[in-house]
């Protein structure tokens, strides 16, 4: 066994001055990070401590224990110290950070403005809603079309003045831009097998344009297929729809008309909502303001579409979106609908 070559009185002293400059140093630390810094210097695996801790291989086997023990106490002293610190350091920096973000809560929030569903679309919401208390399903279909179901399987031959070109935007010979949601009858009747009760709804285009016609408006297409369709079912649903709509007092009347795809035809009015039938600019002194079209399915129809005929019947209307929104609203400008201003826009949140 070697002599130790290092007395334990001066390895104590050692140890002492270590607690001393390392507790110090923690007390000075402006910040946790320095204060981390520091504990790595002094605690660390390759720590002043670690260090002291080799030296005591210098020293006699009696003496090792009571030095590592002191060791250990020193540094348990430390990491109180060390904790102590750290509260305090925590403490300051939560609270500088405190006051550095303090919040006003008397400041009034972001304005955030609200949305607000365009007429157009709510009155297509209302018109599906309403119908579907009926029965009635909704179908949509393609805004550019061949000209077979815009056209021909609606029954419209080609010489018809509704195949002009100035209602009719072309894209090439065999499609135009539809010009009516009729064609969804087709598609549907194509498609699917009677009994049926179908909406169909979107854009339609056609070039005209002045305070009551847009190039590019919305119809709302009703169809219904059974065995039994007479006239009165279509006043009757008809009727019931544009009371649930405008109110109970608005009046409906047909008037006879023509359509290609329906046999016979009508087209629907209704009383004013400004004048109640009295006369006004709106329906233009005539206390009638008209909403669309409607009849039973001409057969030419069903035969183009490979439904058998006479053993199923239908009715099938057609009405403007704008138009009813027009009268549901009170507006004078078909022409506010597609410009997106926000003063009319905003009327409607
Ligand atoms: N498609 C016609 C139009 O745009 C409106 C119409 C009339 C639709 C009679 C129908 C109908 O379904 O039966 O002018």
């Amino acid at each position: 066994m070697s002599a130790p070559s290092i007395p334990t009185a001066e390895l104590n002293q050692q140890l002492k001055a270590l607690l001393q400059a390392a507790s110090e140093s923690f007390q000075q630390a402006a910040s946790l990070r320095d204060l981390y810094d520091l504990k790595v210097r002094y605690l660390g695996k390759n720590g002043s401590f670690s260090n002291l801790m080799r030296e005591m291989a210098k020293l006699s086997k009696e003496e090792r224990p009571t030095f590592g023990q002191a060791v250990n106490e020193a540094k348990a002293k430390l990491e109180g110290n060390y904790a102590i610190c750290e509260t305090r350091l925590t403490n300051a920096e939560v609270l500088t950070r405190l006051t550095a973000e303090k919040l006003d809560m008397t400041l009034p929030g972001p304005v955030v403005p609200n949305g607000a569903t365009h007429p157009i679309y709510s009155v297509t919401r209302e018109i599906c809603s309403i119908l579907a208390r009926l029965g009635y399903a909704v179908r949509t279909g393609p805004m550019i079309e061949k000209n077979r179901y815009n056209f021909e399987a609606l029954n419209i031959p080609e010489d018809h003045p509704a195949r002009d070109m100035q209602d009719t935007f072309y894209i090439d010979r065999e499609h135009v831009l539809r010009t009516h949601t009729s064609p969804i009858q087709i598609h549907v009747l194509e498609n699917e097998a009677p009994p049926l009760r179908v909406i169909g709804f979107g854009a339609v285009f056609r070039r005209d344009s002045d305070v009551s016609h847009l190039p590019n408006f919305h119809q709302i297409e009703g169809l219904l297929v059974d065995e039994k369709v007479s006239m009165a079912d279509l006043k009757g649903t008809i009727s019931f729809f544009v009371r649930e709509l405008f109110g109970a007092d608005l009046k409906t009347r047909f008037r006879p008309s023509f359509f290609p795809f329906t046999e016979p035809s009508a087209e629907v009015d209704c009383s004013c909502p400004v004048c109640r039938g009295k006369g006004c600019a709106l329906c233009k002194d005539s206390g009638w303001i008209e909403i669309g079209g409607s009849g039973l399915v001409n057969p030419n129809v069903f035969k183009a579409a490979g439904v058998e005929y006479p053993r199923w019947k239908g009715f099938a209307f057609g009405f403007g979106v704008e138009r009813m929104a027009i009268i549901k609203y009170g507006i004078n400008d078909i022409r506010l609908f597609p410009e997106n201003d926000l003063r009319f826009l905003r009327q409607f949140t």
